[in-house]
């Protein structure tokens, strides 16, 4: 049953905001008339070595207990004797560790939330540093047509600020004080909860003991989005992987974030890429594993909530660590102009060709066939599509004259297309301010 029960080894990184909320809770026993004021200053100032001790150990190994909670309540009677035991009074664990929990999350979410707008700003960094650059947009990873490479950065940027957003409301969510819900029914004494939640820095309070202790949405919403980033994450890994590839030459990652082979010498792989990747698998892991556990609970606070920890850290943790990673990857990028010019085929531009059509009147439809029937003719003769005569052209269509050749420039093919969330460069400009504002928008708040 011991190493069954014991949550300590996990739960540990909990301890500077289970002190933080167990001070809180003594003022609050005080306001209410259960502590003495003598009897609440002993014990903030206990609370305050017990942290300094804490502080000092390189970890939970050895210590007894089952969880930090125990551990706190021990260690505070160790340093002030039995008014120690008076810190309990009208809590449980259910509610402390609840409570614990938000504060750390808080933090957390936080601190996500700045590692993410960091690489939201490196990938809008290096669309800047690259105007001008024309790749091939894909669909079905075919050839599609032409875009700027920096509208291909900016695309991996947006779904980014998405996330933000929605950590930005799992944030909120979790700024609901619990502590005052006691083990299930709440708690007997005067305790002032608005009070308390503003000691602790809480925007709300929580509206019904049972739902309270029982709780555990905000975790399951934030593992969401650290799943739904690392699946983001992984699909811009997968660009690269493909990018920096010597099939496609599009990217070249920099020399801190390749490796080489132990047994082959030419190799630059590109692990910063796979290792972010191969990360995904367990965020989406995590919370697929949370959301299992929560199903088949019933009314009130059941013991496998204690599952909820090792999770959301995992989580966490491993987005501290990729985030920064792929970061500074995409910092350190360089685009290769002169494989992305050469990737450029005027197959390309039959969707621009088709369109020259319908400004001549002909229909899209007719025209969507012509344009085909030359790409087969270009595929039979072995020349490009924009290399074909006049001549060949107009035995499709009588409709194709001189200029038609203006169409296979890649560089107008992507200034045409101005409409807003389009490829033209004042279309970018707007993309790049909108994207500062949602950025800014995003990370606005507590
Ligand atoms: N260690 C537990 C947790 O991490 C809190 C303890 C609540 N235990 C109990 N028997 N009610 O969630």
């Amino acid at each position: 049953m011991e190493p069954l029960n014991r949550s300590l080894d996990v739960d540990w990184r909990l301890w500077p905001h289970d002190v933080r909320g167990s001070r809180a809770w003594a003022r609050g026993l005080e306001r209410a008339g259960i502590l003495t004021w003598e009897e609440a200053r002993r014990i903030d100032a206990g609370l305050a070595e017990v942290a300094t001790r804490l502080e000092a150990l390189p970890g939970p190994a050895g210590l007894p207990e089952e969880d930090i909670h125990t551990v706190l309540e021990r260690m505070l009677i160790e340093e002030i004797g039995s008014v120690g035991g008076k810190l309990h009074t009208g809590r449980s664990r259910n509610d402390q560790v609840a409570t614990a929990f938000r504060l750390w999350g808080k933090d957390a979410i936080r601190a996500l939330r700045d590692r993410l707008a960091a690489l939201v700003e490196a990938i809008a960094g290096k669309a800047r540093e690259n105007p001008g650059i024309a790749m091939p947009g894909f669909t079905h990873l075919q050839q599609a047509q032409p875009v700027p490479a920096a509208h291909w950065l900016l695309s991996r940027a947006w779904p980014l600020v998405r996330d933000l957003q929605h950590l930005r409301a799992v944030l909120r969510e979790c700024d609901v004080l619990p502590l005052g819900a006691g083990a299930v029914a709440g708690c007997p004494f005067d305790i002032d909860r608005k009070a308390l939640a503003d000691d602790l820095g809480f925007g709300g309070v929580s509206e019904n003991s049972i739902d309270t202790v029982s709780d555990r949405d905000w975790t399951a919403r934030l593992l969401f989005g650290a799943a739904m980033t690392g699946v983001h994450l992984s699909q811009l890994a997968e660009d690269l992987v493909l990018f920096s590839s010597s099939e496609f030459g599009f990217v070249r990652l920099g020399d801190g974030y390749t490796t080489g082979s132990s047994l082959m010498p030419q190799k630059r792989n590109p692990d910063v890429a796979e290792l972010t990747r191969g990360k995904s698998g367990r965020l989406v892991g995590n919370l697929v594993g949370l959301l299992t556990v929560l199903k088949g609970l019933p009314t009130g606070y059941n013991r496998d909530l204690q599952e909820d920890k090792e999770a959301v850290f995992d989580s966490v943790d491993t987005l501290a660590v990729v985030l920064p990673a792929i970061t500074g990857a995409v910092a350190g990028l360089t685009l290769d102009r002169g494989r992305l010019a050469a990737a450029m085929g005027t197959q390309m531009l039959a969707t621009d060709l088709a369109d020259y059509l319908v400004r001549r009147g002909v229909p899209f439809r007719e025209a969507h066939h012509v344009a085909g029937a030359l790409v087969r003719v270009a595929e039979d003769v072995g020349r490009e599509l924009g290399r074909l005569t006049l001549e060949e052209m107009n035995a499709v269509h009588p409709a194709f004259a001189d200029d038609v050749y203006e169409v296979f420039d890649p560089a107008a093919s992507v200034e045409s297309r101005s409409v807003r969330g389009g490829t033209a460069a004042a279309a970018l400009e707007v993309q790049f301010d909108a994207l500062a504002r949602a950025l800014e928008e995003a990370v606005a708040g507590p």
